[in-house]
C-alpha cells in the first residue's frame, strides 16, 4: 500500500430527530475502526461525521418540542457530538448542515447543476414519506389501510404532495449508473446491495424532485428562495462541503476528493449508490470509490423501536460493559454487511469468551509470569522449536491477512483472524506449561514466554483500531514506545528486546457476571 496515500471516509450525517441509539453508534464505530486502521497503516486519513439538520421532519419535531428549529438542532446535534466523544471516535471534522460553509456548498452545487442543464422547474404530484424524507412511486406504496392510510416500502406513512418543484434529470443517468456498477463492482458493497441497487436502476429511473415549497427549514434554491432544496441533495453534499467545495483548488479538496468510502446502513444505500453518483456525474465531479452498507440491529430478535420500548442506549452500554468491550462486540458479533441481533446474554458471553478468557487471560498469564519469575525483564527467544515457529509464523502472517480482510471491509473477519492466533497462543501455553519449566528448564521457559510476548505485541498493535484503550494499555504493559505501534513497526521494530523492563501487569478485561 503506497505510503501516505489519502483516504477519505465518512459516516452518514445523523438526523437530529431523537436520541442516538445503537444503530448510530454502530455506523460510527465501524467507520472509526476503518479510519484508525488506515492511519496505523500509514494512510493520510480524513474522517468525517456530523448531523443532518434540515427538512420537514426536523421542522415538525422542533415545533412539537416548542423550540425554534435552530435551537432544537443545537440541542440534538450536541447529543451526537457527545456520542462521538464517549465512543472515542477519531473523526477529523464534525459537520452540521446548518453551517454557513455547507449552505455555500449546496448552493454552488445547485448552480453548477443548473448551468449544466440538469435541473428544470415543473410540478411534483406524488407520494412523500416525511420520516424517510423520500419520494415513492405508486408501485412502492401500499394500498390504503382501514383508516385510509398508505405506507412506503419501509413501513413509514406517506402523504400525497402536489406543489411546484425543481427536478433533477435522474432519468438521463440510468445507463451510466449501470455501467458504473458493472465496471467497478466494488463501488457498492456488499454484493446483495449492489444487486438491489442495480435492479432498482434497471427498473427505470424517473426525474427526481429536488425542491419543496411547503415548508421553509432548509437551504434556499439560488434565485428562487420560495423553494427549499430536497433534504437528501442538501445532506449528501456534506461530503463535498467538509473538504472545501466549492473551492476545488483548495489543498483539502485536492488531497481528499474523491472519498475512498462512504459507510452507511442498508436503508439508505439507494441515496448513496444511485442519487449521489448521479448528482456528481451530472456536476462533473469525480465519484467516490466505494459505498458500503451494513445491516441492521434488532434487539432480542425484535425490530428496535420506540413504541416497543426496546431502544438500546449506547451510552448505557459502555457504562455497563466498558467502551472497548462494546466496540468489540458490535464489530465481532455480526458479519459486517449482515443484520445482527443484540441481547445482553450475547454481549456477556462474547466479552467473557473472547476478551476475558482468551485475550485478557493470555496477557495476564504471560505478563504475571514475567513479573514473578523474571523480575519484569522481557525474555528473548533462543533456539526456537517447531511449535514456537508455527505460532510465530501465524502471528506474523496476521498483518497481510487483516489488510486483505480490510480491503473487502470484512471487519468481523479481521477480528476473527486475530482471535484464531490468540486461541493458538492459549493452547500453546497450556501444552508448553512455562510455569513448570521454571524449575526444570528455565531457559526454555524464557523462550516460551518470549514467543507469547511477541504474539501479544502483534495482536496488541493490530487490535488498536477496534479497542484503542485496551490496546494502548497492553502495549504500555509491554513497554512499547508510541512510535513503535504502527503497522509498519510490526516488522520494522521487531520483537521486544530481551532485558526490557516491563511495568507491573494489570488485568485488561474483567469477567462479566451473568445477570
Ligand atoms: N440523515 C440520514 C443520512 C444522510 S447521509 C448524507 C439518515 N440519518 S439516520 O439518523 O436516520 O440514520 C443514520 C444511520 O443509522 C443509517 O446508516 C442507519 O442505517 C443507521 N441505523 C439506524 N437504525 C439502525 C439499526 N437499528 N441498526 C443499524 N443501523 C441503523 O438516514
Amino acid at each position: 500500500m503506497p505510503d501516505g496515500q489519502a483516504f477519505y471516509i465518512t459516516t452518514p450525517i445523523y438526523y437530529v430527530n431523537g436520541k442516538p441509539h445503537i444503530g448510530h453508534a454502530y455506523t460510527t464505530v465501524a467507520a472509526d475502526t476503518i479510519a484508525r486502521f488506515m492511519r496505523l497503516d500509514g494512510r493520510q486519513v480524513f474522517f468525517l461525521t456530523g448531523t443532518d439538520e434540515h427538512g420537514q421532519k426536523v421542522e415538525k419535531s422542533a415545533e412539537a418540542a416548542g423550540l425554534s428549529p435552530i435551537e432544537f438542532c443545537d440541542q440534538i446535534s450536541r447529543n451526537f457530538r457527545s456520542l462521538t466523544e464517549a465512543f472515542d471516535i477519531s473523526n477529523d471534522d464534525f459537520i452540521r448542515t446548518t453551517e454557513p460553509r455547507h449552505i455555500t456548498a449546496c448552493q454552488a452545487l445547485w448552480t453548477e447543476l443548473v448551468k449544466r442543464d440538469q435541473i428544470y422547474l415543473d410540478a411534483y404530484r406524488g407520494w412523500y414519506a416525511v420520516r424517510d424524507e423520500a419520494f415513492y412511486a405508486d408501485s412502492e406504496v401500499s394500498e390504503p389501510d382501514e383508516n385510509g392510510k398508505r405506507f412506503g416500502p419501509h413501513g413509514v406513512p406517506v402523504e400525497w404532495v402536489e406543489e411546484p418543484s425543481y427536478f433533477f434529470r435522474l432519468s438521463a443517468w440510468g445507463d451510466r449508473l449501470l455501467e458504473l456498477y458493472e465496471q467497478h463492482p466494488d463501488f457498492v458493497g456488499p454484493e446483495s446491495r449492489r444487486n438491489e441497487v442495480a435492479s432498482f436502476v434497471r427498473s427505470g429511473l424517473k426525474d427526481l424532485s429536488v425542491s419543496r415549497t411547503s415548508f421553509s427549514w432548509g437551504v434556499k434554491v439560488p434565485g428562487d428562495p420560495k423553494h427549499i432544496m430536497y433534504v437528501w441533495l442538501d445532506a449528501l453534499t456534506n461530503y463535498l462541503t467538509a473538504v472545501g467545495y466549492p473551492d476545488i483548488e483548495s489543498a483539502s479538496f485536492q488531497t481528499f476528493w474523491p472519498p475512498a468510502l462512504h459507510v452507511m446502513g442498508k436503508d439508505i444505500v439507494r441515496f448513496h449508490a444511485v442519487y449521489w453518483p448521479a448528482f456528481l456525474m451530472a456536476a462533473g465531479i469525480p465519484l467516490p470509490k466505494a459505498v458500503f452498507a451494513h445491516g441492521w440491529w434488532t434487539s432480542d430478535a425484535q425490530k428496535i423501536s420506540k413504541s416497543i420500548g426496546n431502544v438500546i442506549d449506547p451510552i448505557e452500554l459502555i457504562s455497563t460493559y466498558g467502551l472497548d468491550q462494546t466496540r468489540y462486540f458490535l464489530l465481532r458479533e455480526v458479519s459486517f454487511g449482515q443484520d445482527g441481533d443484540f441481547s445482553h446474554l450475547a454481549m456477556t458471553n462474547r466479552i467473557n469468551a473472547d476478551l476475558a478468557n482468551n485475550f485478557g487471560n493470555l496477557a495476564q498469564r504471560v505478563l504475571s509470569q514475567v513479573a514473578k519469575n523474571l523480575q519484569g525483564r522481557a525474555p528473548g527467544i533462543v533456539s526456537p522449536t517447531e511449535e514456537d515457529e508455527t505460532l510465530l509464523t501465524a502471528a506474523r502472517a496476521l498483518l497481510p491477512a487483516v489488510r486483505d480482510a480490510m480491503e473487502r471491509w470484512e471487519l468481523h473477519h479481521y477480528l476473527a483472524q486475530i482471535w484464531d492466533v490468540l486461541g493458538a497462543g492459549n493452547r500453546y501455553i497450556v501444552t508448553q506449561e512455562p510455569w513448570k519449566l521454571q524449575k526444570t528448564d528455565p531457559a526454555r521457559m524464557e523462550t516460551v514466554l518470549a514467543v507469547l510476548i511477541e504474539v501479544l505485541r502483534i495482536a496488541g498493535i493490530l487490535v488498536q483500531p477496534v479497542m484503542p484503550r485496551a490496546a494502548a494499555a497492553l502495549l504500555d504493559q509491554l513497554a512499547i514506545p508510541e512510535d513503535a505501534r504502527s503497522f509498519a513497526a510490526i516488522n520494522a521494530a521487531g520483537p521486544i528486546a530481551a532485558g526490557t523492563l516491563l511495568p507491573p501487569p494489570q488485568g485488561l478485561f474483567p469477567r462479566i457476571d451473568k445477570a
